[in-house]
């Protein structure tokens, strides 16, 4: 695998853009229907970023990124990988791709699927041998269950692990995986969330579609919100959610003067007082140590990623029929 590490002062390129990307599909008998999947869409993921589509059902998430694979024409505007048109050749060589619904030969093993996938990359077979082992390693499965079962016999976390091998075969620089920790237990995430994290250090470009909001929050550099076809907002947590050093504190007793040097917003109702705490809570805290108040909540003031999301969501048109 080639290591790119990943410079945060280095800047920025662009590994995604779209100009006014839209997809409108057309349905019924006739193809006289039309449902607009991606209003335009202007959007700019740079290398080594580790990007999230948010978006309820029916976004149009899956959309978006089928169009800058290529699978998908794009009604009107532009998408550019790397400044080079979607859907070339040369650009497709170097993405991976981990669909939202996999379909895997049943019939076939691990390891089968694998030298199929790494035959379609036109994968040198001295290369296969050295990359299929490699890529087992890294997602968690063994050679022997990879060698001996068929997939139909793997779970549905070994299915997800396998789908991101396959996604890996060409050692992509830009990786597109469509809900990834879907069907995942919470293990199965967590080393999910890992291997993703392993990839981003190689600086690898990532970006993916997901409901897990807290998976997002833990991995994401920068994340997009997608409503009804719409790019709501673009940005990283911070821009998003706001700071995140100040928290929100509740408690009883103490000497309300000394507690009011501290929190700003200090109120007291009953025998509780609250207020908010600007920078990290240790020192606050070994400041209380040695007085009698007591703390009974502390978290952070900004929203989490999910209620963030679902103000937005709300903020848009009832959604039916997802
Ligand atoms: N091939 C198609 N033909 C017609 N309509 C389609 C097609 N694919 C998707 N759509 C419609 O486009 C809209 C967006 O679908 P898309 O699959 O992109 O949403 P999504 O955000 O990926 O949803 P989910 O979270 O459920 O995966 C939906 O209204 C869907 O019905
Ligand atoms: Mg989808």
């Amino acid at each position: 695998m080639s290591a790119v590490h990943h410079n945060p002062a280095a800047p920025k390129v662009p590994a995604v853009e779209t100009l006014n990307l839209e997809k409108t599909y057309r349905t019924g008998f006739w193809l006289n229907q039309k449902v607009l999947s991606l209003k335009p869409c202007n959007l700019t993921v740079y290398q080594g970023e580790t990007f999230g589509l948010l978006g309820p059902n029916g976004a149009g998430k899956t959309t978006l990124l089928k169009t800058l694979l290529g699978i998908v024409r794009p009604t009107r505007g532009r998408g550019a990988l790397w400044g080079e048109p979607i859907g070339t050749q040369t650009v497709k060589q170097r993405l991976g791709y981990l669909p939202e619904n996999p379909y895997f030969y049943d019939y076939l093993t691990g390891w089968e699927y694998l030298e199929f996938t790494a035959g379609l990359f036109q994968i040198p077979r001295p290369r296969r041998r050295q990359r299929i082992p490699e890529l087992l390693a890294l997602v968690g499965l063994t050679e022997k269950t990879a060698q001996k079962k068929q997939l139909r016999q793997y779970s549905k976390g070994m299915l997800q692990r396998l789908g991101m091998a396959q996604a890996l075969i060409n050692d992509p620089d830009l990786l597109f995986l469509d809900e990834p920790m879907s069907g995942l237990d919470p293990l199965g995430r967590y080393q999910m969330r890992e291997i993703i994290l392993a990839l981003k250090q190689q600086g690898k470009t990532i970006f993916f579609n997901s409901h897990i909001l807290s998976d997002v929050e833990m991995i994401c550099d920068r994340v997009a919100l997608l409503v009804q076809g719409e790019l709501v907002c673009v940005g990283s947590l911070g821009e998003l959610l706001g700071p995140d050093n100040s928290y929100r504190v509740r408690g009883q007793g103490g000497d309300p003067k000394l507690l009011e040097q501290w929190l700003t917003n200090f109120k007291i109702q009953g025998n509780s007082w609250s207020g908010l705490l600007q920078g990290l809570p240790g020192e606050f805290l070994l400041h209380l140590q040695n007085t009698s108040a007591q703390i009974w909540d502390l978290h952070q003031a900004r929203p989490s990623l999910e209620e963030f999301f679902l103000q937005q969501v709300q903020k848009q048109v009832v959604v039916t029929d997802r």
